[in-house]
């Protein structure tokens, strides 16, 4: 980094994986990375690079960590280092504070005392490690501190599950007025395979994902799901599944008429299921549904459709089974009522064999991401079923294929005790033993 017009080295050269990062045109930014990526460091070098450069007068910039010895012992050193070399610069040691010339300040802050913050006016923001920080510091004391210069501000960090800082990440992806990124140690190549293999064997897999994968999944209390999708991702199953086109794409639906229907599409191959596709709507009849799947051109094997799906309806006096037939000119399948935690368990294990496209699939991955037990608040624990929201209807239909999919492999050549699986729903030899109606 130089400074602009006297040209001074400051000693930093940006690590190519933060280039993006240095220069962003956002006001907000949120970058989510690895542990030892060098966050602390670039956030530094960003923070002394824009105070140079800020044309107002009197600017003032904060560094923000979780706590204020973190600060202190972590990023001080840091800010002093690539300071040093302007000349007239002043260090206040008691208060973590650079002075430089022209009125340029930059102070290093803990959000374990936001409050020393109230007050201030800022004109750029970094917080280090967001995720471990108190929601309040941003919203009651640092955001309005930005106000009165337009200031901007940055959320880095590791993931720490599905928090704030998350919130924050899921937002940033989606709004122009957001810089966002994310850079995981397979990806950056900052850390040789020896160090993370070092690193991996000190963590569960779940940690590895989250501290080195920047995965969110790891903490979700309660999630059904959770270490089987961090382990699909890690063994780099959730990517681009092209849809074969030997292969019939098969549906299973959730159907909820007056609410959500879901619908996962998948194929079976020898590996396991490729679900290479996902539609949630609410509020629209099946003609709506078919139209949707004739409009993706794909191939069609069979749909899959829960046990309610014979019950006749009122006032057609058809069951959506047969409305489905006359709409798609395919025999719908209905699959046998079961019970939810046998079907959540059966959901697990095709997880762990399922490959899933990242990009179609989205929207239903987070469902089954977020799906979890529902909390009892007053005993302090889960329930033994699911909570019922926005993700039930994606999960459902997720139980659906669960049913489906291994109906439809090959007969086991041995003779096998019998699973937990087999004994709910009856042990399944091929296709034709499904019920028909
Ligand atoms: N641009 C750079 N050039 C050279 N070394 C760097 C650079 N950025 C970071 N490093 C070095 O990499 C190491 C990790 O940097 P840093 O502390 O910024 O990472 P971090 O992502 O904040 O780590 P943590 O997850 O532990 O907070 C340090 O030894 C630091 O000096
Ligand atoms: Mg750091």
């Amino acid at each position: 980094m130089t400074v602009a017009k006297q040209r001074i080295s400051l000693g930093y050269t940006a690590r190519g994986q933060f280039r993006d990062f240095h220069m962003r045109q956002q006001r907000w930014a949120c970058l989510v990375a690895h542990r030892r990526a060098g966050k602390t460091v670039a956030c530094i070098a960003d923070l002394v690079d824009h105070a140079l450069r800020c044309p107002k007068p009197s600017p003032r910039f904060a560094y923000v960590a979780p706590y204020f010895v973190q600060a202190k012992d972590v990023a001080w050193s840091y800010l002093k280092r690539f300071t040093a070399p302007i000349p007239g610069v002043q260090f206040n040691e008691a208060e973590l504070r650079v002075d430089l010339p022209g009125d340029r300040r930059i102070r290093l802050y803990g959000a374990d005392n936001y409050d020393r913050m109230r007050g201030l006016y800022l004109d750029g923001v970094i917080l280090d490690e967001y995720a471990d920080m108190p929601p309040a510091a941003w919203g009651e004391v640092i955001r309005p501190a930005l106000s009165d210069r337009q200031g901007w501000g940055v959320f880095i960090g590791t993931p720490k599950g599905r928090n704030t800082f998350w919130e924050v990440w899921a937002r940033a992806q989606n709004d122009p007025e957001w810089f966002s990124a994310m850079l995981k140690a397979s990806q950056t190549g900052l850390l040789p395979q020896t160090e993370l293999d070092a690193i991996a064997a000190e963590l569960t897999p779940e940690q590895y994902s989250q501290e080195m994968e920047c995965s969110f999944e790891a903490a979700i209390l309660g999630a059904y799901y959770g270490k089987e999708l961090a382990q699909a991702e890690a063994a780099g199953r959730i990517r681009s599944v092209p849809v074969d086109p030997i292969l019939p794409v098969h549906t299973a639906w959730d159907l909820g008429i007056s609410d959500s229907t879901a619908i996962w599409f998948f194929q079976v191959g020898r590996e396991g299921p490729r679900v290479v596709d996902h539609y949630e709507a609410s509020g629209f009849g099946l003609p709506h549904y078919a139209e949707v799947l004739k409009s993706k051109g794909y191939t069609y094997g069979t749909e899959y459709l829960p046990h309610d799906a014979q019950a006749r309806e009122l006032g057609t006096g058809r069951t959506l089974q047969e409305t489905l037939r006359q709409l798609t000119g395919r025999h719908p399948r209905i699959l046998p009522a079961s019970n939810v935690m046998d079907g959540i368990n059966a959901g697990r294990m095709t997880m762990a064999q399922s490959w899933f496209d990242e990009e179609r699939c989205k929207d239903g991955l987070e469902a089954l991401r977020q799906y979890r037990a529902d909390y009892d608040e007053k005993a302090k624990t889960f329930r033994d079923r699911p909570k019922h929201d926005w993700t039930s209807h994606s999960a459902d239909a997720w139980r659906y294929l669960s049913m489906a999919w291994r109906a439809m492999t090959p007969p086991k050549p041995k003779p096998k005790p019998l699973s937990s699986w087999d004994r709910a729903f009856g042990e399944v030899e091929d296709t034709d033993s499904w019920r028909v109606a």
